[in-house]
């Protein structure tokens, strides 16, 4: 039998997408059609500990102190499949998970959540796989966990149908650029859809999904060449476009799929009428109704001060540039 330690925890940070994901090439292996570019962030944290026990007849799975449902244990558990069949491991596993994300934040936790969760469960399991593994397991979970295994500004490629091995990459570390990440929580907007379920409806119905894909990998590249110039007015204008290109595709499917509240409009004229006063200050969106306004570091007071007076945000908070995965005994 394989030799494992048994036990292993891991803290990983979420991530934000500055190029957007949105459609998937293979939805059984979890393969994205586009590239995709984020900046991990600090703050946003899940910490994972993950036992393998012989007296187990079934996976365990508690998340912020309660039972995890049905759906999100059945998630967790084709993750450990994964990770047991690569260990040649029988074991059933105890799964703790913990969000340190700011109260009443509103959002997703996916990307840390499967992040931290490949780490500690292929460590448990004695698999000392490189980072590179870490981030094709992640992905295969959640596409956007595979980015969440780099600190700083990362790239996960678009990949082809059957490709089990696509992983993340780092671009640059979080200390080659002092950026800021105000995000305003705003009140809730329609019912979630996830983003799985998204992508799909967007790929079947939406009439501008063939153009989403011809036109994210160029909003891709100029946000790597931008990131690599350190010039925040062109990321920011090409973020922008990718955020409301993958929304509009959302917007157009059948039945629409609506992130937005009112106060999600709010904040974009905020946003945009702080870069009419000379901020650069650049806004983005994900599956649901909060923005995130990207600046340098000497507005970044500045920025949330206008966001939270903007009518219907709830909340704000600063964060900047974190680190990739960390796993320990
Ligand atoms: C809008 O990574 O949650 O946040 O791979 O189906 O788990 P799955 O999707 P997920 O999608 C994230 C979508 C997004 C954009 C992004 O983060 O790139």
């Amino acid at each position: 039998m394989t030799e494992f330690s048994n036990e292993a925890s891991a803290r990983a940070c979420a991530n934000i997408a500055l190029a957007k994901y949105w459609g998937k090439a293979d939805v059984k292996r979890n393969i994205p059609a586009v590239p995709s570019i984020s900046l991990t962030l600090d703050q946003l944290v899940t910490e994972t500990r993950v036992r393998f026990d012989e007296s187990l007849k079934l996976d365990v799975v508690r998340l912020d102190g309660r039972r995890a449902t049905e759906s999100e244990a059945a998630r967790v558990v084709t993750m450990l499949d994964r990770v047991r069949k690569e260990a040649r491991l029988r074991l059933k596993a105890h799964v703790v998970s913990h969000n340190h994300f700011p109260t009443a934040a509103g959002l997703a936790s996916s990307a840390s959540g499967f992040a931290a969760l490949a780490a500690a469960a292929s460590e448990a399991a004695g698999l000392r796989f490189n980072a590179r593994r870490l981030s094709a397991l992640a992905r295969a979970s959640s596409a956007s966990a595979a980015r969440s295994i780099y600190g700083g500004f990362v790239e996960l490629p678009a990949g082809n149908r059957g490709d089990a091995e696509l992983a993340a990459r780092p671009i640059a570390a979080p200390e080659h650029w002092n950026l800021r990440l105000i995000v305003a929580a705003t009140e809730p907007g329609p019912k979630k859809v996830g983003s799985t379920e998204g992508m799909e409806r967007s790929r079947k119905t939406s009439p501008y999904y063939e153009s989403w894909l011809d036109s994210a990998p160029k909003w891709a590249r100029k946000i790597k060449r931008a990131i690599k110039d350190r010039d925040l007015d062109t990321l920011g204008a090409a973020m922008e476009q990718s955020t409301l290109a993958f929304h509009c595709c959302a917007i157009t499917s059948d039945p629409p799929i609506l992130y937005w509240a009112p106060a999600t409009l709010g904040a974009l004229a905020t946003v945009r009428g702080l870069r009419e006063d000379g901020v650069s200050v650049w806004a983005t969106m994900d599956a649901g109704p909060h923005v995130k306004a990207l600046c340098g570091v000497g507005d970044a007071a500045r920025v949330r001060r206008a966001l939270k007076r903007t009518a219907g945000v709830t909340r704000t908070w600063v964060a900047k540039a974190g680190p990739g995965v960390g796993v320990s005994a």
